[in-house]
């Protein structure tokens, strides 16, 4: 979502006459749109500053998460930010910024009953692949996370809005929509919900793939699960987050459900959809994480095979329930325990991918790749590919289209792919 917001940022800046730059030194404003989830996100913005401190000349400023968090905090701790924007007032940088006066340091980081949705212009830089937010914030408060504190309560986008705003990011050249929220299942802007929203996208034409994070087991409901068996352009792939495979570590998480909710779920869901890749985030050293915990969550990866995963060490984040509690675990402990976590996790992603080996499959071409020659996308399953493209082909031929591709390696987070000069077609 940050991506997201920078992008918007970036937008509505524009209509001030600003325009983007891969320099700080060239630039008359440097924004750093910060992440609050974890102690390592929030300290980097910290060094960046520093960086930025030896540079003579922009304006600085500080948005996302951190901002909305710390508010003059930030300030404090660096004195060469000019400006503090949180996650829901970006839409009035420009107005921020004209009234910069350098003598005064300017913070906004309220909750506005306007929502800046209505405020920003219509995206520009549309790529292949775009990201449109339908839902923001949450209200389910597990203990550990601070995203209810800096996102604020559970907002959806009104359905119409969003329609609006995918069928003008077809018309600009996106293939896929990637639909954003910090509890995306949640969206309630429409009677049928993120169901009856994906069914109506379904409908846009020249949209092929629709995809959404992320999500909470407890939103995953019955029209949800059928959406996943009968809208063809819902892409085969789900992130669904656990944190833990122990009930009693989920109850502390106030998760509010249980492994075997999470594991019945999966179960109605693969009954639905076969193929369906399953992802999800885990934390290892939640406060009062036991070693039995933490191979209940390790049985759990085993049961369910995942093809994608995100973990974590806990960390402990100011204001949020989990923080005050007085059973921590060490540091040592969350290393050796991620460590292991993560070595299961690797071992089925390379299995899920090995699958593919000497298979086609088809793939979004979506942007160019890092060597020459070669483009990359991803498939139905979210697997990122490297697609070798043959000189005798034009790559330009290629960017943008759905291509079978014939799949050479498997890594465990990608696979090496070509095209076969004969096989390949512009099938959408
Ligand atoms: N410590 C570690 N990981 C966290 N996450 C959220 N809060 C914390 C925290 N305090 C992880 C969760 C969530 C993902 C976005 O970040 O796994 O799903
Ligand atoms: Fe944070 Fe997700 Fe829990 Fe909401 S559902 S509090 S965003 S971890």
């Amino acid at each position: 979502m940050n991506m997201y917001d920078s992008d918007r940022m970036a937008d509505i800046l524009a209509t001030d006459g600003y325009s983007r730059t891969h320099e700080a030194e060239n630039a008359d404003l440097v924004i750093l749109n910060t992440c609050h989830i974890r102690e390592k996100a929030a300290e980097k913005v910290y060094s960046e500053l520093g960086r930025l401190r030896k540079i003579d000349g922009p304006t600085v400023a500080v948005a996302g998460c951190v901002a909305q968090a710390e508010g003059e905090e930030v300030m404090r701790r660096s004195p060469n930010v000019d400006l503090v924007v949180g996650p829901q007032t970006y839409h009035r940088l420009p107005e921020l910024l004209r009234n910069l006066n350098h003598s005064k340091n300017l913070i906004d980081i309220d909750f506005p009953v306007e929502t800046k949705f209505n405020k920003l212009p219509p995206p520009d830089n549309i790529g292949v692949s775009a990201f449109l937010t339908i839902q923001e914030g949450c209200d389910k408060f597990c203990a550990f996370c601070v995203v209810p504190y800096t996102r604020g309560a559970e907002y959806s986008r009104p359905i119409e809005e969003i329609i609006c705003e995918a069928e003008f990011l077809v018309e600009a050249g996106a293939k896929e929509i990637i639909l954003l929220g910090q509890n995306v299942n949640a969206y309630h802007g429409c009677s049928g919900g993120l169901a009856e929203l994906i069914r109506i996208l379904d409908s846009v034409n020249g949209l092929d793939r629709i995809r959404y994070t992320t999500s909470h087991p407890n939103d995953m409901s019955d029209a949800l699960i059928a959406a996943h068996a009968e809208v063809l352009s819902l892409m085969p792939y789900l992130h669904l987050p656990v944190q833990s495979g122990s009930n009693r570590i989920l109850e502390r998480m106030n998760r509010r459900h249980t492994k075997k909710d999470y594991e019945n779920i999966i179960r109605r869901l693969r009954a639905a959809r076969p193929d369906l890749a399953l992802s999800s985030d885990f934390i290892v050293g939640h406060p009062g994480e036991t070693e039995e915990d933490f191979e209940e969550t390790m049985s759990l990866i085993e049961r369910v095979n995942f093809a994608q995963a995100y973990s974590f060490k806990y960390s402990a984040r100011p204001g949020t329930p989990a923080a005050k509690l007085t059973d921590q675990v060490p540091e040592a402990v969350k290393i050796e325990r991620l460590s292991r976590l993560q070595e299961l996790l690797g071992l089925q992603q390379l299995e899920y991918n090995k699958n593919f080996v000497g298979k086609y499959i088809n793939v979004l071409l979506d942007r160019i790749g890092r060597k020459k020659g070669q483009l990359a996308g991803r498939t139905p399953y979210n697997q990122a590919v490297h697609v070798k493209i043959p000189d005798s082909l034009n790559q330009n031929d290629f960017l943008g289209k759905t291509v079978p591709v014939y799949v050479e390696a498997a890594r465990p987070s990608s696979l090496a792919a070509c095209i076969v000069e004969e096989k390949s077609s512009e099938r959408g």
